[in-house]
Protein backbone atom coordinates (compact mmCIF):
# COMPACT_ATOMS: atom_id res chain seq x y z
CA UNK A 1 0.00 0.00 0.00
CA UNK A 2 1.22 3.57 -1.15
CA UNK A 3 1.75 6.06 1.76
CA UNK A 4 -0.40 9.21 0.96
CA UNK A 5 2.61 11.53 0.71
CA UNK A 6 4.83 9.42 -1.90
CA UNK A 7 6.46 12.26 -3.72
CA UNK A 8 6.65 11.28 -7.37
CA UNK A 9 7.17 14.85 -9.28
CA UNK A 10 6.96 17.79 -8.65
CA UNK A 11 3.22 18.79 -8.79
CA UNK A 12 3.00 16.30 -5.70
CA UNK A 13 6.12 18.04 -4.01
CA UNK A 14 4.22 21.46 -4.11
CA UNK A 15 0.55 19.20 -2.83
CA UNK A 16 2.89 18.27 0.29
CA UNK A 17 4.38 21.27 0.63
CA UNK A 18 1.19 23.19 1.18
CA UNK A 19 0.21 20.66 3.81
CA UNK A 20 3.03 20.64 5.38
CA UNK A 21 2.49 24.10 6.13
CA UNK A 22 0.69 23.89 9.08
CA UNK A 23 0.49 25.84 12.15
CA UNK A 24 -1.02 24.60 15.63
CA UNK A 25 -3.99 22.25 15.76
CA UNK A 26 -6.60 23.32 18.22
CA UNK A 27 -7.14 20.34 20.51
CA UNK A 28 -10.64 20.48 20.79
CA UNK A 29 -10.53 20.28 16.81
CA UNK A 30 -8.71 16.51 17.15
CA UNK A 31 -10.91 15.28 19.62
CA UNK A 32 -14.19 16.30 17.44
CA UNK A 33 -12.43 14.71 14.51
CA UNK A 34 -11.80 11.88 16.39
CA UNK A 35 -15.12 11.66 17.41
CA UNK A 36 -16.18 11.96 13.62
CA UNK A 37 -14.33 9.18 11.81
CA UNK A 38 -15.56 5.53 12.03
CA UNK A 39 -11.79 3.60 12.82
CA UNK A 40 -13.56 0.61 11.28
CA UNK A 41 -14.11 2.92 7.62
CA UNK A 42 -10.63 4.00 7.92
CA UNK A 43 -8.52 0.79 7.93
CA UNK A 44 -11.22 -1.22 6.05
CA UNK A 45 -9.99 1.16 3.33
CA UNK A 46 -6.18 0.02 3.96
CA UNK A 47 -6.54 -3.10 4.82
CA UNK A 48 -9.81 -5.65 4.65
CA UNK A 49 -11.43 -6.36 7.48
CA UNK A 50 -13.56 -9.88 8.23
CA UNK A 51 -16.90 -8.95 10.92
CA UNK A 52 -16.54 -10.92 13.88
CA UNK A 53 -19.23 -9.76 15.96
CA UNK A 54 -21.56 -6.67 15.38
CA UNK A 55 -18.65 -4.14 16.83
CA UNK A 56 -15.49 -6.65 16.02
CA UNK A 57 -13.72 -6.88 12.82
CA UNK A 58 -10.23 -8.56 12.28
CA UNK A 59 -7.50 -9.09 9.76
CA UNK A 60 -3.99 -10.31 9.44
CA UNK A 61 -1.80 -7.50 11.42
CA UNK A 62 -0.11 -5.11 9.16
CA UNK A 63 2.76 -4.51 12.09
CA UNK A 64 3.76 -7.78 11.85
CA UNK A 65 4.20 -11.15 9.74
CA UNK A 66 1.43 -13.87 10.84
CA UNK A 67 -0.78 -16.54 9.05
CA UNK A 68 -3.61 -16.54 11.47
CA UNK A 69 -5.59 -12.77 12.05
CA UNK A 70 -4.90 -11.32 15.62
CA UNK A 71 -5.37 -7.35 14.49
CA UNK A 72 -8.61 -6.86 15.90
CA UNK A 73 -10.97 -3.57 15.28
CA UNK A 74 -13.58 -2.54 17.94
CA UNK A 75 -16.31 -0.42 16.59
CA UNK A 76 -17.43 0.59 19.89
CA UNK A 77 -14.02 1.67 21.40
CA UNK A 78 -13.12 2.95 18.21
CA UNK A 79 -9.61 1.53 18.98
CA UNK A 80 -7.26 -1.67 17.16
CA UNK A 81 -5.61 -4.08 19.05
CA UNK A 82 -3.06 -6.99 18.20
CA UNK A 83 -2.82 -9.93 20.70
CA UNK A 84 0.48 -10.96 18.45
CA UNK A 85 2.38 -7.73 18.90
CA UNK A 86 0.46 -5.78 20.57
CA UNK A 87 0.38 -2.62 18.43
CA UNK A 88 -3.00 -0.89 19.35
CA UNK A 89 -4.16 2.67 19.55
CA UNK A 90 -7.00 5.14 18.22
CA UNK A 91 -7.47 6.30 14.04
CA UNK A 92 -4.62 8.78 14.51
CA UNK A 93 -2.43 5.87 16.11
CA UNK A 94 -2.82 3.75 13.09
CA UNK A 95 -2.26 7.03 10.34
CA UNK A 96 0.78 7.06 12.64
CA UNK A 97 1.73 3.77 12.43
CA UNK A 98 0.69 2.76 8.98
CA UNK A 99 0.80 5.27 6.99
CA UNK A 100 4.02 6.54 8.65
CA UNK A 101 2.87 10.33 8.76
CA UNK A 102 4.15 12.65 11.13
CA UNK A 103 1.22 13.72 13.83
CA UNK A 104 0.21 16.92 11.87
CA UNK A 105 0.09 14.65 8.34
CA UNK A 106 -2.12 11.99 10.33
CA UNK A 107 -4.24 14.61 11.53
CA UNK A 108 -5.02 16.18 7.81
CA UNK A 109 -5.24 12.88 6.49
CA UNK A 110 -8.06 12.14 8.47
CA UNK A 111 -9.69 15.52 8.04
CA UNK A 112 -9.80 14.77 4.75
CA UNK A 113 -10.75 11.49 5.02
CA UNK A 114 -13.93 12.70 7.28
CA UNK A 115 -14.34 15.64 4.65
CA UNK A 116 -13.79 18.71 6.70
CA UNK A 117 -11.08 21.29 7.14
CA UNK A 118 -8.48 21.67 9.64
CA UNK A 119 -8.28 24.97 11.76
CA UNK A 120 -4.97 26.50 12.42
CA UNK A 121 -4.45 28.18 15.65
CA UNK A 122 -1.05 30.21 14.26
CA UNK A 123 0.16 31.06 10.92
CA UNK A 124 3.54 32.15 12.12
CA UNK A 125 4.69 28.89 11.46
CA UNK A 126 3.58 28.68 8.09
CA UNK A 127 5.38 31.70 6.82
CA UNK A 128 8.43 29.69 8.72
CA UNK A 129 8.05 26.26 7.52
CA UNK A 130 7.41 27.96 3.50
CA UNK A 131 11.28 29.49 3.74
CA UNK A 132 12.33 25.87 4.63
CA UNK A 133 10.45 24.62 1.47
CA UNK A 134 11.75 27.10 -0.33
CA UNK A 135 15.38 25.68 1.11
CA UNK A 136 14.57 22.15 0.04
CA UNK A 137 13.36 23.15 -3.08
CA UNK A 138 16.71 25.27 -4.19
CA UNK A 139 18.65 22.19 -2.71
CA UNK A 140 16.21 19.25 -5.11
CA UNK A 141 17.20 21.46 -8.12
CA UNK A 142 21.00 21.18 -6.93
CA UNK A 143 21.10 17.61 -6.76
CA UNK A 144 19.47 17.08 -9.81
CA UNK A 145 22.46 19.29 -11.40
CA UNK A 146 25.14 17.24 -9.29
CA UNK A 147 23.43 14.35 -11.30
CA UNK A 148 23.60 15.41 -14.67
CA UNK A 149 27.67 16.60 -13.91
CA UNK A 150 28.03 12.75 -12.53
CA UNK A 151 26.67 11.81 -16.16
CA UNK A 152 29.15 13.87 -17.67
CA UNK A 153 32.51 13.39 -15.69
CA UNK A 154 34.47 10.61 -16.60
CA UNK A 155 36.66 10.68 -13.35
CA UNK A 156 33.38 10.79 -11.21
CA UNK A 157 32.11 7.84 -13.23
CA UNK A 158 35.18 5.84 -13.12
CA UNK A 159 35.49 6.09 -9.44
CA UNK A 160 31.85 4.91 -8.23
CA UNK A 161 32.67 2.11 -10.69
CA UNK A 162 36.17 1.31 -8.97
CA UNK A 163 34.01 1.43 -5.76
CA UNK A 164 31.58 -1.25 -7.04
CA UNK A 165 28.36 0.95 -7.11
CA UNK A 166 26.05 0.16 -9.38
CA UNK A 167 23.86 2.69 -11.81
CA UNK A 168 20.60 1.54 -10.41
CA UNK A 169 22.11 1.95 -6.76
CA UNK A 170 23.79 5.76 -7.69
CA UNK A 171 20.42 6.54 -9.00
CA UNK A 172 18.72 5.08 -5.85
CA UNK A 173 20.61 7.27 -3.60
CA UNK A 174 20.67 10.41 -6.15
CA UNK A 175 24.25 10.11 -6.28
CA UNK A 176 26.07 13.18 -7.89
CA UNK A 177 29.08 15.00 -8.65
CA UNK A 178 30.43 18.68 -7.48
CA UNK A 179 32.73 19.59 -10.86
CA UNK A 180 36.07 21.74 -10.17
CA UNK A 181 35.49 25.65 -10.20
CA UNK A 182 34.84 27.90 -7.50
CA UNK A 183 31.39 29.17 -8.65
CA UNK A 184 29.33 26.38 -10.49
CA UNK A 185 26.68 26.67 -8.15
CA UNK A 186 26.89 30.28 -7.18
CA UNK A 187 26.66 31.14 -11.17
CA UNK A 188 23.55 29.12 -11.49
CA UNK A 189 21.87 29.11 -9.29
CA UNK A 190 22.86 32.10 -7.58
CA UNK A 191 21.15 34.87 -10.62
CA UNK A 192 20.20 37.65 -8.23
CA UNK A 193 21.19 38.43 -4.66
CA UNK A 194 18.39 37.17 -2.73
CA UNK A 195 18.56 33.71 -4.04
CA UNK A 196 22.67 33.54 -2.94
CA UNK A 197 21.44 34.91 0.50
CA UNK A 198 19.23 31.64 0.16
CA UNK A 199 22.13 29.32 -0.99
CA UNK A 200 24.00 30.46 1.80
CA UNK A 201 21.20 29.99 4.22
CA UNK A 202 21.08 26.03 2.81
CA UNK A 203 24.78 25.60 3.43
CA UNK A 204 25.69 25.89 -0.39
CA UNK A 205 28.29 29.06 -0.49
CA UNK A 206 30.76 30.44 1.46
CA UNK A 207 30.93 33.73 2.35
CA UNK A 208 34.44 35.57 1.22
CA UNK A 209 36.61 37.47 4.10
CA UNK A 210 36.38 40.27 1.34
CA UNK A 211 33.04 39.55 0.41
CA UNK A 212 31.12 37.76 -2.10
CA UNK A 213 30.58 34.05 -1.83
CA UNK A 214 32.31 30.51 -3.26
CA UNK A 215 30.98 27.22 -3.87
CA UNK A 216 30.83 24.62 -0.61
CA UNK A 217 31.39 21.77 -2.52
CA UNK A 218 33.86 21.22 -5.62
CA UNK A 219 35.50 17.74 -6.83
CA UNK A 220 33.32 15.88 -4.79
CA UNK A 221 31.24 12.85 -5.11
CA UNK A 222 27.86 14.28 -3.80
CA UNK A 223 25.56 12.28 -1.52
CA UNK A 224 22.22 13.90 -1.30
CA UNK A 225 20.74 13.33 2.59
CA UNK A 226 17.03 13.30 2.63
CA UNK A 227 14.44 13.94 4.95
CA UNK A 228 11.94 11.19 5.81
CA UNK A 229 9.30 12.32 2.74
CA UNK A 230 12.25 12.29 0.02
CA UNK A 231 12.43 16.44 0.17
CA UNK A 232 16.49 17.10 0.30
CA UNK A 233 17.86 18.77 3.24
CA UNK A 234 21.54 18.80 3.05
CA UNK A 235 24.71 17.43 1.09
CA UNK A 236 27.48 15.06 2.18
CA UNK A 237 30.30 15.14 -0.59
CA UNK A 238 33.36 12.94 -0.67
CA UNK A 239 36.72 13.54 -2.51
CA UNK A 240 38.07 11.69 -5.28
CA UNK A 241 41.71 11.21 -4.25
CA UNK A 242 43.01 12.00 -0.99
CA UNK A 243 42.49 14.60 0.73
CA UNK A 244 41.43 15.95 2.80
CA UNK A 245 38.57 16.17 4.52
CA UNK A 246 37.85 13.00 2.88
CA UNK A 247 33.95 13.86 3.95
CA UNK A 248 32.56 17.03 4.06
CA UNK A 249 28.86 18.33 5.00
CA UNK A 250 26.44 20.76 4.50
CA UNK A 251 26.77 22.85 7.99
CA UNK A 252 24.01 23.26 10.13
CA UNK A 253 20.93 25.08 8.63
CA UNK A 254 17.29 25.77 9.53
CA UNK A 255 16.30 22.45 8.01
CA UNK A 256 19.31 20.29 8.47
CA UNK A 257 20.45 19.42 12.29
CA UNK A 258 23.45 16.36 11.96
CA UNK A 259 22.09 15.37 15.40
CA UNK A 260 18.34 14.40 14.07
CA UNK A 261 19.11 13.35 10.67
CA UNK A 262 20.32 9.38 9.51
CA UNK A 263 21.84 8.91 6.18
CA UNK A 264 19.36 6.14 4.17
CA UNK A 265 16.71 6.04 6.14
CA UNK A 266 14.45 7.44 3.38
CA UNK A 267 15.90 5.12 1.05
CA UNK A 268 14.75 2.33 3.50
CA UNK A 269 11.68 3.09 4.33
CA UNK A 270 11.04 3.27 0.20
CA UNK A 271 12.08 -0.13 0.17
CA UNK A 272 10.54 -1.80 2.61
CA UNK A 273 6.60 -1.70 3.87
CA UNK A 274 6.89 -3.01 7.45
CA UNK A 275 10.85 -2.91 9.32
CA UNK A 276 11.71 -5.93 11.31
CA UNK A 277 14.71 -4.62 12.56
CA UNK A 278 17.66 -1.36 11.23
CA UNK A 279 20.97 -1.47 11.24
CA UNK A 280 23.14 1.48 12.23
CA UNK A 281 26.59 1.95 10.17
CA UNK A 282 29.10 4.52 10.53
CA UNK A 283 29.32 5.76 6.70
CA UNK A 284 27.69 6.89 3.33
CA UNK A 285 29.20 4.24 1.63
CA UNK A 286 28.40 1.59 4.00
CA UNK A 287 24.61 2.35 3.56
CA UNK A 288 24.44 2.06 -0.17
CA UNK A 289 27.27 -1.09 -0.73
CA UNK A 290 24.46 -2.86 1.97
CA UNK A 291 21.68 -1.69 0.09
CA UNK A 292 23.68 -3.26 -3.46
CA UNK A 293 23.41 -6.17 -1.70
CA UNK A 294 20.27 -6.59 -0.46
CA UNK A 295 20.34 -5.70 2.98
CA UNK A 296 18.42 -2.14 2.55
CA UNK A 297 17.74 -1.64 6.03
CA UNK A 298 20.88 -0.13 7.44
CA UNK A 299 21.19 3.61 8.00
CA UNK A 300 24.33 5.91 9.27
CA UNK A 301 24.70 8.86 11.23
CA UNK A 302 26.47 12.03 9.63
CA UNK A 303 30.16 11.42 11.14
CA UNK A 304 28.38 12.24 14.84
CA UNK A 305 28.22 10.27 17.94
CA UNK A 306 24.47 8.57 17.85
CA UNK A 307 22.10 11.17 19.81
CA UNK A 308 18.39 10.25 21.64
CA UNK A 309 16.81 12.07 18.14
CA UNK A 310 18.52 9.36 15.90
CA UNK A 311 17.03 6.78 18.49
CA UNK A 312 13.64 7.94 18.55
CA UNK A 313 13.25 8.69 15.13
CA UNK A 314 14.11 4.69 14.70
CA UNK A 315 11.93 3.73 17.24
CA UNK A 316 9.01 4.81 15.28
CA UNK A 317 9.99 2.69 12.80
CA UNK A 318 11.21 -0.33 14.08
CA UNK A 319 12.00 -2.06 17.81
CA UNK A 320 14.72 -4.26 16.81
CA UNK A 321 18.38 -1.86 16.40
CA UNK A 322 21.73 -3.41 15.62
CA UNK A 323 24.32 -1.01 16.63
CA UNK A 324 27.45 -1.95 13.99
CA UNK A 325 31.11 -1.13 14.95
CA UNK A 326 34.37 -1.72 14.54
CA UNK A 327 36.44 -4.44 16.28
CA UNK A 328 38.98 -2.85 17.18
CA UNK A 329 39.48 -0.31 21.00
CA UNK A 330 37.82 2.71 19.42
CA UNK A 331 34.51 0.65 18.14
CA UNK A 332 34.10 -0.67 21.71
CA UNK A 333 34.76 2.41 23.12
CA UNK A 334 31.99 3.96 20.83
CA UNK A 335 29.73 1.33 21.22
CA UNK A 336 29.82 1.62 25.27
CA UNK A 337 29.09 5.48 24.51
CA UNK A 338 25.91 4.34 22.29
CA UNK A 339 24.89 2.09 24.72
CA UNK A 340 24.91 4.86 27.71
CA UNK A 341 22.78 6.69 25.22
CA UNK A 342 20.22 4.84 24.67
CA UNK A 343 19.26 3.52 28.39
CA UNK A 344 17.18 6.32 28.98
CA UNK A 345 14.99 5.32 26.16
CA UNK A 346 14.83 1.87 26.53
CA UNK A 347 11.36 0.92 27.18
CA UNK A 348 10.84 -2.57 27.66
CA UNK A 349 9.71 -3.58 23.86
CA UNK A 350 12.75 -2.82 22.31
CA UNK A 351 15.64 -4.48 21.69
CA UNK A 352 19.32 -3.43 20.99
CA UNK A 353 22.13 -5.01 19.94
CA UNK A 354 25.85 -4.47 18.96
CA UNK A 355 27.55 -6.40 16.33
CA UNK A 356 31.79 -5.92 15.90
CA UNK A 357 33.42 -6.25 12.68
CA UNK A 358 36.73 -7.76 11.88
CA UNK A 359 39.59 -5.62 12.49
CA UNK A 360 40.19 -3.11 9.30
CA UNK A 361 36.38 -3.90 7.66
CA UNK A 362 34.03 -1.51 7.54
CA UNK A 363 30.56 -2.83 6.43
CA UNK A 364 31.39 -1.68 2.82
CA UNK A 365 34.59 -4.08 2.67
CA UNK A 366 32.66 -7.20 4.51
CA UNK A 367 29.73 -7.34 2.05
CA UNK A 368 31.63 -7.09 -0.85
CA UNK A 369 33.92 -9.83 0.38
CA UNK A 370 31.47 -11.85 2.57
CA UNK A 371 28.02 -11.40 0.78
CA UNK A 372 24.81 -10.64 1.98
CA UNK A 373 24.05 -14.20 3.68
CA UNK A 374 27.24 -14.02 5.73
CA UNK A 375 26.32 -10.12 6.86
CA UNK A 376 22.70 -11.42 8.10
CA UNK A 377 24.64 -14.18 9.46
CA UNK A 378 27.00 -11.68 11.47
CA UNK A 379 23.55 -9.33 12.27
CA UNK A 380 21.72 -12.78 13.64
CA UNK A 381 24.68 -13.31 16.37
CA UNK A 382 24.83 -9.53 17.61
CA UNK A 383 25.19 -9.43 21.10
CA UNK A 384 22.49 -8.57 22.88
CA UNK A 385 22.92 -4.71 25.03
CA UNK A 386 22.55 -6.53 28.56
CA UNK A 387 25.83 -9.03 27.52
CA UNK A 388 27.25 -5.97 26.32
CA UNK A 389 26.59 -4.03 29.02
CA UNK A 390 27.70 -6.96 31.85
CA UNK A 391 30.77 -7.97 29.88
CA UNK A 392 32.05 -4.24 29.68
CA UNK A 393 31.47 -3.74 33.11
CA UNK A 394 32.77 -6.79 34.24
CA UNK A 395 36.15 -6.44 32.40
CA UNK A 396 36.65 -3.38 34.71
CA UNK A 397 36.20 -4.96 38.27
CA UNK A 398 37.74 -8.00 39.82
CA UNK A 399 34.74 -9.84 40.50
CA UNK A 400 36.53 -12.44 42.47
CA UNK A 401 37.24 -9.87 45.45
CA UNK A 402 34.40 -8.09 47.86
CA UNK A 403 36.00 -4.39 46.93
CA UNK A 404 35.42 -5.67 43.27
CA UNK A 405 31.94 -6.59 43.46
CA UNK A 406 31.41 -3.57 45.09
CA UNK A 407 32.54 -1.77 42.47
CA UNK A 408 31.07 -2.78 39.54
CA UNK A 409 27.48 -3.14 41.24
CA UNK A 410 27.91 0.15 42.21
CA UNK A 411 29.10 1.57 38.62
CA UNK A 412 26.16 -1.01 37.18
CA UNK A 413 23.38 0.76 39.59
CA UNK A 414 24.04 4.19 38.35
CA UNK A 415 24.10 2.98 34.72
CA UNK A 416 20.81 0.90 35.61
CA UNK A 417 18.70 3.93 37.27
CA UNK A 418 18.85 5.32 33.97
CA UNK A 419 16.14 3.16 32.34
CA UNK A 420 12.74 3.86 32.73
CA UNK A 421 11.05 1.35 35.16
CA UNK A 422 9.88 -1.23 33.86
CA UNK A 423 10.56 -5.20 33.33
CA UNK A 424 13.81 -4.66 31.39
CA UNK A 425 15.03 -2.96 34.34
CA UNK A 426 13.76 -5.34 36.37
CA UNK A 427 15.69 -8.07 34.77
CA UNK A 428 18.43 -6.49 34.59
CA UNK A 429 18.39 -5.72 37.87
CA UNK A 430 18.24 -9.28 39.11
CA UNK A 431 20.89 -10.09 36.50
CA UNK A 432 23.47 -7.74 38.46
CA UNK A 433 22.17 -8.82 41.68
CA UNK A 434 23.46 -12.71 40.60
CA UNK A 435 26.71 -11.68 38.99
CA UNK A 436 27.59 -9.40 41.74
CA UNK A 437 26.51 -12.61 44.01
CA UNK A 438 24.60 -9.88 46.50
CA UNK A 439 21.44 -8.50 48.17
CA UNK A 440 22.17 -4.57 48.37
CA UNK A 441 20.98 -3.78 45.11
CA UNK A 442 17.30 -4.37 45.60
CA UNK A 443 17.52 -2.17 48.44
CA UNK A 444 18.47 0.48 45.49
CA UNK A 445 15.86 -0.54 43.32
CA UNK A 446 13.58 2.53 42.11
CA UNK A 447 10.90 2.54 44.45
CA UNK A 448 8.17 2.27 41.54
CA UNK A 449 9.78 -1.40 41.39
CA UNK A 450 8.78 -3.26 44.53
CA UNK A 451 5.19 -1.81 44.16
CA UNK A 452 5.28 -3.49 40.66
CA UNK A 453 5.55 -6.52 42.14
CA UNK A 454 3.30 -6.60 45.30
CA UNK A 455 0.70 -5.06 43.38
CA UNK A 456 -2.74 -7.00 43.94
CA UNK A 457 -5.28 -6.23 41.33
CA UNK A 458 -7.31 -3.86 42.89
CA UNK A 459 -10.86 -2.79 43.21
CA UNK A 460 -9.08 1.43 41.68
CA UNK A 461 -7.14 -0.65 38.80
CA UNK A 462 -10.69 -2.64 38.18
CA UNK A 463 -12.51 0.89 37.98
CA UNK A 464 -9.74 2.09 35.76
CA UNK A 465 -10.38 -0.58 33.49
CA UNK A 466 -13.95 -0.61 33.22
CA UNK A 467 -14.18 2.87 32.77
CA UNK A 468 -11.23 2.99 30.07
CA UNK A 469 -13.24 0.57 28.07
CA UNK A 470 -16.69 1.81 28.37
CA UNK A 471 -16.17 5.48 29.28
CA UNK A 472 -20.44 6.10 29.62
CA UNK A 473 -19.88 4.39 32.66
CA UNK A 474 -18.66 7.97 34.45
CA UNK A 475 -21.89 9.02 34.20
CA UNK A 476 -23.32 6.87 36.83
CA UNK A 477 -21.22 8.88 39.15
CA UNK A 478 -23.47 11.11 40.38
CA UNK A 479 -22.00 12.44 43.66
CA UNK A 480 -18.09 13.62 43.87
CA UNK A 481 -15.54 11.12 44.41
CA UNK A 482 -13.79 11.84 48.37
CA UNK A 483 -10.41 11.74 47.65
CA UNK A 484 -8.09 8.53 48.27
CA UNK A 485 -4.23 8.27 48.94
CA UNK A 486 -3.94 5.47 46.78
CA UNK A 487 -1.41 5.18 43.35
CA UNK A 488 -3.45 5.50 40.67
CA UNK A 489 -5.86 7.21 42.21
CA UNK A 490 -4.99 11.18 40.71
CA UNK A 491 -5.37 8.91 37.63
CA UNK A 492 -8.63 7.75 38.31
CA UNK A 493 -10.28 11.32 39.19
CA UNK A 494 -8.64 12.91 35.66
CA UNK A 495 -10.13 10.54 33.85
CA UNK A 496 -13.69 10.67 35.26
CA UNK A 497 -13.26 14.50 34.58
CA UNK A 498 -12.13 13.80 31.33
CA UNK A 499 -15.32 12.11 30.04
CA UNK A 500 -17.71 14.12 31.95
CA UNK A 501 -16.35 17.33 30.00
CA UNK A 502 -16.34 15.65 26.49
CA UNK A 503 -18.93 14.74 24.62
CA UNK A 504 -17.52 12.63 22.45
CA UNK A 505 -15.87 9.39 24.93
CA UNK A 506 -14.96 6.09 23.11
CA UNK A 507 -11.63 4.47 24.34
CA UNK A 508 -10.11 6.15 21.42
CA UNK A 509 -10.88 9.50 21.96
CA UNK A 510 -10.39 9.56 25.80
CA UNK A 511 -6.94 7.82 24.82
CA UNK A 512 -6.04 10.82 22.86
CA UNK A 513 -5.57 13.27 25.58
CA UNK A 514 -2.92 11.02 27.13
CA UNK A 515 -0.64 11.42 24.23
CA UNK A 516 2.60 11.75 25.12
CA UNK A 517 1.94 11.41 28.64
CA UNK A 518 3.44 8.37 30.59
CA UNK A 519 0.27 7.56 32.11
CA UNK A 520 -0.85 6.65 28.24
CA UNK A 521 0.38 3.41 27.74
CA UNK A 522 -0.71 2.29 31.02
CA UNK A 523 -4.25 3.26 30.00
CA UNK A 524 -3.84 1.78 26.23
CA UNK A 525 -2.70 -1.76 28.44
CA UNK A 526 -5.13 -1.20 30.47
CA UNK A 527 -7.94 -0.72 27.45
CA UNK A 528 -7.26 -4.28 25.80
CA UNK A 529 -7.00 -5.91 28.58
CA UNK A 530 -9.86 -9.22 29.30
CA UNK A 531 -11.67 -8.36 32.54
CA UNK A 532 -13.65 -11.20 32.25
CA UNK A 533 -16.99 -9.80 33.63
CA UNK A 534 -19.89 -10.03 30.93
CA UNK A 535 -21.68 -7.45 29.86
CA UNK A 536 -25.20 -7.39 31.87
CA UNK A 537 -22.72 -6.92 34.91
CA UNK A 538 -20.52 -4.58 33.99
CA UNK A 539 -22.43 -1.69 35.46
CA UNK A 540 -22.92 -3.47 38.75
CA UNK A 541 -19.25 -4.21 39.03
CA UNK A 542 -18.64 -1.10 38.40
CA UNK A 543 -20.93 0.25 41.23
CA UNK A 544 -19.55 -2.09 43.28
CA UNK A 545 -15.98 -1.23 43.36
CA UNK A 546 -17.11 2.41 42.99
CA UNK A 547 -18.61 1.70 46.74
CA UNK A 548 -15.75 -0.05 47.97
CA UNK A 549 -13.80 2.75 46.91
CA UNK A 550 -15.91 4.99 49.06
CA UNK A 551 -15.55 3.07 52.16
CA UNK A 552 -11.37 2.75 51.79
CA UNK A 553 -11.70 6.80 51.61
CA UNK A 554 -13.94 7.11 54.42
CA UNK A 555 -11.97 4.75 56.30
CA UNK A 556 -8.92 6.65 55.60
CA UNK A 557 -10.30 9.31 56.81
CA UNK A 558 -11.30 7.74 60.10
CA UNK A 559 -7.61 6.43 60.75
CA UNK A 560 -6.57 10.10 60.16
CA UNK A 561 -8.66 11.75 62.28
CA UNK A 562 -8.86 9.20 65.06
CA UNK A 563 -5.02 9.77 65.42
CA UNK A 564 -5.14 13.24 65.67
CA UNK A 565 -7.61 12.65 67.93
CA UNK A 566 -5.18 10.59 69.87
CA UNK A 567 -2.94 13.29 69.96
CA UNK A 568 -5.86 15.88 71.55
CA UNK A 569 -5.52 17.94 68.21
CA UNK A 570 -9.39 17.27 67.12
CA UNK A 571 -11.39 20.25 66.80
CA UNK A 572 -15.00 20.92 67.45
CA UNK A 573 -15.71 20.53 63.63
CA UNK A 574 -13.78 17.26 63.17
CA UNK A 575 -15.07 15.54 65.86
CA UNK A 576 -18.25 16.02 64.61
CA UNK A 577 -16.94 14.95 61.41
CA UNK A 578 -15.48 11.78 63.11
CA UNK A 579 -18.92 11.02 64.43
CA UNK A 580 -20.60 11.41 60.94
CA UNK A 581 -18.00 9.03 59.40
CA UNK A 582 -18.24 6.30 61.95
CA UNK A 583 -21.89 6.26 61.63
CA UNK A 584 -21.97 6.30 57.78
CA UNK A 585 -19.32 3.16 58.36
CA UNK A 586 -21.91 1.11 59.73
P1 LIG B 1 35.11 5.56 2.48
O1 LIG B 1 36.54 5.84 2.77
O2 LIG B 1 34.59 6.38 1.35
O3 LIG B 1 34.79 4.11 2.37
O4 LIG B 1 34.26 6.09 3.67
P2 LIG B 1 34.10 5.43 5.09
O5 LIG B 1 32.67 5.59 5.42
O6 LIG B 1 34.66 4.09 5.15
O7 LIG B 1 34.98 6.43 5.91
P3 LIG B 1 35.29 6.52 7.42
O8 LIG B 1 35.12 5.22 8.11
O9 LIG B 1 36.58 7.23 7.46
O10 LIG B 1 34.16 7.52 7.92
C1 LIG B 1 32.87 7.16 8.30
C2 LIG B 1 31.97 8.35 8.24
O11 LIG B 1 32.50 9.41 9.03
C3 LIG B 1 31.84 8.97 6.86
O12 LIG B 1 30.83 8.36 6.09
C4 LIG B 1 31.53 10.39 7.17
O13 LIG B 1 30.14 10.58 7.50
C5 LIG B 1 32.34 10.65 8.40
N1 LIG B 1 33.66 11.21 8.04
C6 LIG B 1 34.75 10.56 7.63
N2 LIG B 1 35.75 11.41 7.35
C7 LIG B 1 35.28 12.63 7.61
C8 LIG B 1 35.83 13.95 7.52
O14 LIG B 1 36.97 14.14 7.14
N3 LIG B 1 35.02 14.96 7.89
C9 LIG B 1 33.76 14.78 8.30
N4 LIG B 1 33.00 15.84 8.64
N5 LIG B 1 33.20 13.56 8.39
C10 LIG B 1 33.94 12.50 8.05
MN1 LIG C 1 34.80 2.59 3.82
Amino acid sequence: MQNHFDIKNDSQLTLYNTIMSTGSIPREFIQRLLSQVDIVDLIDGRIPLRKKSSNNYFACCPFHAEKSASFSVSHTKQFYYCFGCGAHGNAIDFLLQFDRLSFPEAIDALAKHAGIDVPRETISNTAHSSIDTQLCDVLTRIAKYYQTELRQSKTAIDYLKNRGISGPIAKEFCLGFAPSGWENVLQQFGTTLPLKHQLYEAGMLIKKDEGGYYDRFRERIMFPIHERRGRIIAFGGRILDKGDPKYLNSPETPIFQKGRELYGLYQVLNANRQIERIVLVEGYMDVIALFQYGITYAVATLGTATTAHHLHRLFRYTTDIIFCFDGDAAGRTAAWRALLTTLPSLRDEIQIRFMFLPEGEDPDSLIRKEGKDAFEQRIQTAVTLSSFFFQTLSAQADLTSVDGRARFVKLATEHLNQLPPGIFQQMMFEELAKKGRTEIISAQMPPQMKLQKARAPSSLRLAIILLIQQPQLAHCITEPLPPIDLPGFALFFELIETIKNNAAYTTGTILEYWRDRKEGKLLAKLALLEHMIPASGIESEFLGTLQRLKKLANKQQIDQLLSKAAKGELSQEEKYRLHQLIHDKK
